[in-house]
């Protein structure tokens, strides 16, 4: 998608559609921002369609006056509301543009920036931005044979319009890295797991590497036995195809910069192992890699912005869990990477075995200042906070103030719930350091608690995103399928870093 700024007179516009965002006022009629086309907008709110709510669509077909014919065919004008226009209002606006436009045949559009909301024109760009291409994804490499009345409308074009090009520019390319970062991350999680399996994600690193300019480090099933990682190599026993874990580093090039460590959970299929999940909805489980897609996309993120003053590490280990002659059983004993032992009790509790292994080698190997995780991790925190809110367990307070401020102004906002050496106790196994798993109390802290036992003592956050990363809560600018949670967020922290 092509996507730039602009500060020709938007009436003069030759494309398929233009775009205007304007409150919704105490009394009377919106006011319309391009005069050119406030004639024919009023016209359009004469039905009473429209107001300005938030959220609230007018789509007109304007004409032209005598001699002056309007450029564009559409003009679609999405409503602020009247309340305080934040980030959100706006990516959600730039969301509900790409809704309406979608169910026309314009493909070329023009967006004119509401610049007297009260926001800088640079994050007005950005927000706007975001919203619009989140909202403009799709995917469907998969469908070959369906019928065109039932395709939507592709955007191929977007242009900004603003009469300050230099904020707006520096505004929309914040935006832009970040929104499609959310799309590579969605792309991963939509494909299906006999195509995205391990070996992908590092081929995907390994590709990220040479284009953007990280380093990337693959460990295969050899370094993995030679180094310990136990926790990733048992769950892949049952796997018919090679673990990976895919490291990438981003170096700021200040030596004294601190390092920050993500940690992302890519479980390319979990069937649950010998402890066999139902089966219905289990095609959701290709999903479980959403942590390890997130990492993976704020690393390409990073790799294109190279922000200043901040090192950052991702780390993605990554297998299938399944069942199958060599298979984990429940009532294994295994050796992790920092030499702790865990008895298995259930396998299908793996996602916390494979960031064991990668939190505490990261930790050993980069000496992180800070360490993230992000994982589909319990089911248990769908029960606890439903689809709105990522669940936030952190040892340290200030991280997780960091992390929760992020999400916030990502949009993407998270709760956090507690840890405490209360818990721990529920871990407590009869044979080995802990087990995996206890009764299905307090699920989404004990998954917590367990990794905690592998940070060590550094500042570290983990993010259970099992409830948001699809089924999300319905947005403008995040159709059906994975909703790439967790990528805005991590950016917008290493950002402020
Ligand atoms: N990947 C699942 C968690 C999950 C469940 C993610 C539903 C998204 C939607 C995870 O590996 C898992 O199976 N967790 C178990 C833990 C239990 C055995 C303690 C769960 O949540 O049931
Ligand atoms: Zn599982
Ligand atoms: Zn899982």
């Amino acid at each position: 998608m092509k996507i730039s700024v602009s500060t020709k007179d938007p009436a003069a516009y030759t494309g398929d559609m233009i775009i205007l965002f304007v409150r919704q006022p105490a009394k009377g009629q919106p006011v319309c921002p391009v005069p050119g086309l406030a004639k024919a907008m009023a016209q359009a709110c004469l039905s009473g369609d429209f107001q300005g709510r938030e959220g609230q669509t007018l789509l007109f077909y304007p004409i032209g006056g005598k001699g002056r014919p309007l450029g564009t065919r559409r003009a679609l004008v999405i409503g602020l509301g009247k309340d305080e226009v934040k980030r959100e209002t706006l990516r959600q606006a730039g969301g509900s543009a790409c809704c309406a436009t979608m169910k026309t045949k314009a493909t070329k559009l023009l967006a004119v920036l509401p610049e007297d909301v009260g926001l800088a024109v640079l994050v007005v760009a950005e927000s706007l931005a975001e919203g619009l291409i989140l909202g403009a994804y799709q995917f469907h490499k998969y469908q070959k044979f369906t019928d065109p009345d039932e395709t939507p409308g592709a955007i191929s074009e977007i242009t900004l319009f603003s009469s300050r090009a230099t904020e707006a520019r520096r505004g929309l390319a914040r935006g832009r890295v970040a929104a499609e970062a959310a799309w590579v991350a969605r792309d991963m999680a939509n494909e299906p797991a006999n195509y995205w399996t391990p070996a992908h994600f590092a081929r995907f690193g390994r590709d990220l590497a040479k284009s953007d300019g990280l380093k990337c480090t693959v460990l295969g099933k050899p370094e993995m036995i030679k180094l310990g990682l136990n926790g990733l190599l048992a769950i892949n026993q049952g796997s018919s195809v090679p673990p990976t874990m895919t490291v990438l580093e981003y170096r700021c090039g200040t030596k004294k910069a601190p390092t920050l460590l993500l940690v992302g959970k890519g479980l390319t299929f979990d069937s649950g192992g010998i402890s066999l999940k139902p089966g219905v909805g289990m095609e959701e489980m290709k999903y479980d890699m959403c942590g390890g897609a997130a990492v993976m996309a704020v690393m390409q993120a990073l790799g294109r912005e190279r922000p200043r003053g901040v090192n950052v590490v991702g780390i993605v280990p990554s297998t299938e869990n399944l069942p199958g002659p060599a298979a984990l059983k429940p009532g294994d004993v295994v050796t992790l990477y920092n030499g702790k032992t865990v008895e298995v009790v259930n396998t299908d509790a793996e996602g916390r075995m494979i960031l064991a292994d990668a939190l505490a080698y990261g930790v050993a190997t980069f000496k992180p200042d800070a360490v993230v995780d992000i994982a589909t991790l319990t089911g248990a925190v769908i029960v606890a906070l439903g689809h709105h809110r990522t669940g936030l367990l952190a040892n340290d307070d200030a991280l997780a103030a960091r992390v929760l401020t992020a999400a916030d102004e990502a949009g993407e906002p998270a709760w956090r719930l507690p840890l405490g050496p209360e818990y721990r106790k529920q871990l407590k196994s009869q044979v080995a350091d802990l087990k995996n798993v206890d009764k299905r109390d307090a699920g989404t802290i004990l998954g917590a608690v367990f990794l905690q036992e592998f940070v060590a003592e550094t500042p570290w956050v983990h993010l259970d995103i099992a409830g948001t990363a699809w089924n999300y809560t319905e947005k403008s600018y995040i159709p059906k399928g994975p909703s790439a949670v967790g990528v805005r967020t991590l950016l917008a922290l290493v950002r402020s870093y």
